[in-house]
């Protein structure tokens, strides 16, 4: 296929890491027994990490982490390569989306790289039998760690998961460069308005929130930021922007960007305080950080006045503007492409390091069932291949350098 024709053409280029696993794995396909299961939107960098799974010799089974965010291009793509299987189709009812889920589970993968902890709790809870013969797991995601985390307080975990999402090289880069590009992008293309001098109000300052922020900041908004977490509120301070409470910003905001992970984030206590042609979008995993049916409640009634904007016409006139029905807007609006490649390149990466490393590292015979940090040596790997890819040298430790760091005397005169 040319570049022209083939979808996911554009992409490869963009995702150096993962052409150089393929490179380094292809011939020796360490995969080949096995099968992998892989939930995430099923978009271009998704395609070229099935491909790059798939060239290690793993027969990999596709579905998407959200109804919403499947590109047909992709799935046409994928869906006749040998060792490929796809669960998914753009435009999917939610339920046929769940039940193709179930569909894929019980085809018994090995491993399961997740995305929200979509099959991970899923197989837990509808296929326990299958649960029991699966190797490990990774998962990308905050909101996929949190209920991983809820999963081992209760003692139900079947199998050793990697929270890939907590290793540094993706939650610095993915969370904090990606989401923050992509939302922000997403939000100007699809409404067609201009963030500079203007007031942005961010909902939460974790990882994403912190990039959103702080580009928004950087294309001349003012911002102002609500937390729960004091220390990330001081955070938020000291890194110039303004804190206040929902209730007191929802005032001052043009728009309004979630992505705490939790619900209700802006609920029906603040839709007293909106401006006439506020603008809400939602980054977070979930489409419950924005209270919908406080909205719909609140409203006389609804119109669609640009594709992917939803506006609610109040009783007293005011005009407040939902973007991607609350879904994640970098991912599921009309005109979304998700994260930068690049940024995916590192995220995804880590991901196939994750099936490899329990797979074929044996890691997954050592560890007991648990949700378990990656490897550090797989983290600074993937980032030794990411400098590669830019073409830029760090220094090594010397080895005094490193005896200095293991004597916790000092007692080398010479020190
Ligand atoms: P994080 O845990 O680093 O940050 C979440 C922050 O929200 C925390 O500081 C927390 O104190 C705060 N928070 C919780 N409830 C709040 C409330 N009611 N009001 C204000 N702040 C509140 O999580 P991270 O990594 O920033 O992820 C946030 C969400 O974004 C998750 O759902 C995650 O899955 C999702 N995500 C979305 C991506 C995308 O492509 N749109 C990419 C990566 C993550």
């Amino acid at each position: 296929m040319s570049d022209e024709t083939d979808p996911l053409a554009w992409t490869r280029d963009y995702t150096p890491i993962l052409r150089s696993l393929a490179e380094e794995y292809g011939d020796d396909e360490p995969l080949s027994d096995y099968t992998v299961a892989l939930a995430s939107h099923l978009e271009q960098k998704t395609g070229v990490l099935v491909e790059t799974l798939n060239e290690a010799g793993a027969d990999v089974l596709v579905t998407g982490s959200e109804p919403h965010s499947t590109k047909a291009e992709v799935v046409d793509a994928l869906r006749d390569q040998p060792g490929i299987e796809t669960f998914v189709e753009a435009g999917m009812s939610e339920e046929a989306w769940e039940a193709g889920q179930h569909d894929l589970l019980e085809r018994e993968p090995d491993f399961i790289l997740d995305d929200g902890c979509e099959l991970i709790a899923k197989v837990h809870a509808d296929h326990p039998e299958i649960a029991r013969h699966v190797v490990g797991g990774g998962e990308q995601t905050t909101a996929g760690i949190t209920r991983l985390e809820a999963m081992e307080a209760d003692d139900v975990l079947e199998f050793p998961v990697y929270g890939v999402n907590d290793t540094p090289m993706k939650h610095f880069f993915d969370n904090v460069h990606g989401t923050g590009e992509s939302s922000l992008s997403n939000v100007m293309i699809t409404t067609n308005t201009m963030l500079s001098g203007k007031t942005v109000v961010v909902g939460g300052y974790g990882y994403c929130g912190r990039g959103i922020a702080r580009k928004a900041r950087g294309m001349g908004a003012q911002t102002i930021v609500t937390e729960v977490d004091p220390r990330k509120a001081l955070e938020a301070h000291m890194d110039g922007h303004r804190i206040e409470t929902m209730e007191a910003a929802a005032s001052e905001a043009d728009y309004v960007i979630t992505s705490t992970g939790n619900r209700d984030v802006v609920r029906e206590e603040h839709l007293d305080e909106l401006q006439d042609g506020v603008i809400l979008a939602n980054a977070g995993h979930f489409d419950v950080e924005i209270g919908i049916a406080d909205l719909e409640d609140a409203a006389e009634r609804v119109t669609e006045p640009r594709d992917g904007v939803t506006r609610y016409h109040l009783d007293d006139g005011r005009r407040i503007n939902l973007l991607a029905e609350g879904r994640l807007v970098n991912l599921t609006g009309p005109h979304s492409n998700g994260h930068p490649a690049e940024v995916m390149d590192t995220t995804f990466a880590m991901m196939f390091e994750a099936a490899r490393d329990m797979l074929a590292g044996g890691s997954g015979e050592e560890l007991a069932p648990g949700l378990y940090a990656i490897p550090d040596r797989l983290d600074r790997e993937v980032a030794y291949r990411k400098l590669d890819t830019l073409d830029v040298a760090v220094d090594d430790l010397t080895e005094r350098q490193r005896e200095y760091y293991e004597d916790w005397e000092h007692s080398d005169s010479a020190f």
